[in-house]
């Protein structure tokens, strides 16, 4: 592994002394408490004082009462006070609230959606990154929550992967031009040791602890299969998907959180070297290290080995939702029994405590009382013009001929496509729930790309059945939107064989094994009836300018020789009117691809040799009038 110069967790002196003394009075349980992070649904106040647990986090789509800010601030809040309560059993340490706010607060009813990371890769703008992660970070805060279990640092080289648009691009060099500029900015830190505001080394008075994740080669596995097997030399792994992490512990990223995949057969959560060596050591991360869900149990037969493992790998804190008790009970034994020595234990609460000290959590008051939550910049008009100017930005365009854009706003324009008006499909994944929602119901605020077009165009109307009985006359182009529904994880695999397997998707094991996404990314065999619009529509005369909404690239040559303008929006969020800000002409394309496109299923993945199945290049993109 190429040497690394080491870099450091910011925090001062004073504060790893008050970890030291603070870990120097915890009970063999407080310690073990606090390396224990169950999910909400499992865990009440009275049981993370009794347990002295030092996490609880939601998942995706887990949400109290009504979902919105003032319940999840209610929530925290009881969660915080059971923790700080102090007696002679327990002692106070503030818990650490976990969501997965990947693309704003998206568990969150309301929250400013951004586009999701494949569509910020296309902006290649770095500094609108970091806005969006000082954006995001405010609304977390609105709901009482410290910590994101964000941002993904994957280097996806498969479309084929269902966690494809949770990253910035294929190319290693633009993962790693983001991955310190996202840290800052969820963070609202200037990096090591230089803390924008008074008594926070790494966090500013409105940031949130970040995650960088998942550690290490999630976007690699063969095949693109979920929580699949990463084939790579020590180089190949360090160059293709270890570098953007030098970039986030360089900024001060205070979480890593280890990935459910495997690096040449042997699992992440299990990998003493990766993790304690080459993370730990070589890197010289010093905040902590968490685990994925229920990332441990499938390491051995028996829990009880599989925790061992874990631990003794180097893992930190422990992301089990249910299983929270038995963790508890096997750790304590492995600990009783030597197989996990006490000094492994002091140094993973050491590093949860430094977090939580270089964070100011022990400094900050209770949720209810925080000066940012229910905070009004909680979806703000503000808010959603920065995720409106990335909607702009990410678009690609990819096909135009016949000037036929940009569109007049005084036209006559026909729209169509199951993705026109449908604010959760434009949003996708980890959307107020873990396999995002389709319709607009549960979009709440925003902008849907229909209702952009429709406050640009006035004469613009929207045709639920294709347009199938429109009279062509009365129209002088067609917009058609297309693409994917909604989905997450595995289950947005493309698998050209099997189900999703428990295991290879971590996903409820037995006969019920849920089906992958599909077996082709050809979009004419996932989504027939888009190509059926598009043909349709051109067939009888009118100019069609396709928008692609997906989460990846996938095959469209159909869809394109049919179309006479094609524009890649992957999962666009909530302000979908930034897609009429450029066929309108207010704004030029200037999205540049951060992904090769396939002209093939087997040109899917990024792998060398494959360049003759790659249909438009990694950084292709048009601009109106001139060919980038
Ligand atoms: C999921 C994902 C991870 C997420 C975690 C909590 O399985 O792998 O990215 O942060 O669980 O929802």
């Amino acid at each position: 592994m190429s040497g690394t110069k080491r870099v450091g967790l910011p925090h001062t002196a004073e504060r790893a002394e008050r970890a030291r003394r603070l870990l120097a009075r915890m009970t063999p349980a407080q310690k073990i408490g606090q390396m224990t992070q169950p999910e909400r649904l499992h865990i009440t106040p009275a049981q993370v004082r009794a347990h002295h647990i030092g996490s609880v986090l939601s998942g995706g789509g887990s949400t109290p009462g009504r979902n919105r800010p003032a319940d999840w601030v209610a929530m925290n809040d009881a969660y915080w006070a059971a923790s700080m309560e102090e007696d002679d059993r327990h002692l106070a340490i503030p818990i650490l609230y976990g969501v997965d706010a990947i693309h704003g607060n998206g568990n969150v009813l309301g929250a400013t959606i951004f586009p999701h990371n494949i569509g910020l890769g296309a902006t290649r703008d770095a500094d609108l990154i970091e806005r969006i992660g000082r954006t995001t970070a405010r609304e977390v805060l609105a709901a009482g929550v410290d910590w994101t279990f964000a941002p993904t640092l994957a280097v996806a080289r498969d479309p084929r992967w269902g966690r494809t648009y949770e990253s910035y691009s294929e190319d290693p060099a633009l993962v790693t031009a983001y991955a310190d500029r996202i840290v800052k900015g969820l963070q609202h830190s200037n990096g090591r040791g230089e803390g924008v505001a008074a008594g926070l080394a790494g966090v500013g008075p409105e940031g949130v602890v970040a995650c960088a994740k998942h550690w290490v080669g999630d976007g690699g596995t063969a095949a693109g299969v979920d929580q699949g097997d990463t084939r790579a030399d020590e180089d190949e792994l360090h160059r293709l998907h270890i570098a953007p992490y030098v970039a986030a512990i360089e900024a001060g990223v205070h979480t890593v959180m280890v990935s459910l995949s495997a690096w040449n057969g042997e699992k992440c959560h299990a990998h003493r070297q990766l993790i304690q060596d080459v993370l730990k050591g070589r890197l010289g991360f010093r905040g902590f290290v968490v685990s994925d869900w229920n990332g441990v149990e499938p390491l051995a037969r028996a829990y009880d080995d599989a925790i061992v493992m874990a631990a003794n790998a180097g893992i930190d804190m422990f992301m089990v939702p249910e299983s929270w008790r038995e963790f508890i009970a096997g750790l304590t034994h492995a600990v009783e029994r030597g197989a996990v020595p006490m000094e492994r234990i002091d140094d993973a609460v050491e590093r949860i405590l430094r977090v939580k000290f270089a964070c100011g959590l022990f400094d900050r008051p209770r949720p209810r009382v925080r000066p940012g939550s229910n905070g009004d910049c909680f979806g703000s008009r503000e808010h959603r013009e920065v995720a409106r100017e990335a909607v702009r930005k990410s678009l690609v365009l990819l096909k135009h001929e016949g000037g036929v854009l940009p569109l007049d706003r005084s036209a006559r324009i026909l729209v169509a496509g199951r993705n026109a008006h449908d604010r959760g499909r434009q949003c996708g994944g980890f959307t107020v729930e873990w396999q995002g929602v389709s319709g607009n119901d549960r979009i709440v605020g925003g902008t849907s790309i229909w209702e952009g077009i429709r406050a640009a165009a006035p004469r613009a109307q929207l045709c639920t059945n294709g347009g199938a009985r429109a009279d062509t006359a009365d129209f002088d182009a067609a917009i058609v939107v297309i693409g994917e529904r909604p989905y997450a994880e595995g289950l947005g695999d493309i698998r050209e064989e099997g189900p999703v397997r428990a295991g290879a998707s971590n996903l409820p094991p037995g006969p019920g094994a849920l089906r992958p996404y599909g077996d082709t990314l050809e979009l004419a065999t996932l989504h027939a009836g888009d190509l059926r619009t598009v043909r349709g529509l051109a067939a009888r005369g009118i100019p069609v300018v396709a928008v692609l909404v997906s989460g990846r690239p996938m095959v469209v040559n159909d869809e394109l020789a049919a179309s006479t303008a094609f524009v890649a929006a992957w999962l666009p969020g909530s302000e979908g009117v930034g897609v009429a800000d450029v066929l309108f002409g207010d704004h030029d394309f200037t999205g540049r691809l951060p992904f090769s496109w396939p002209r093939e299923m087997r040109g899917a993945n990024s792998a060398p040799g494959n360049d003759g199945r790659v249909l438009f290049p990694l950084g292709y993109g048009l601009r109106l009038g001139a060919v980038e």
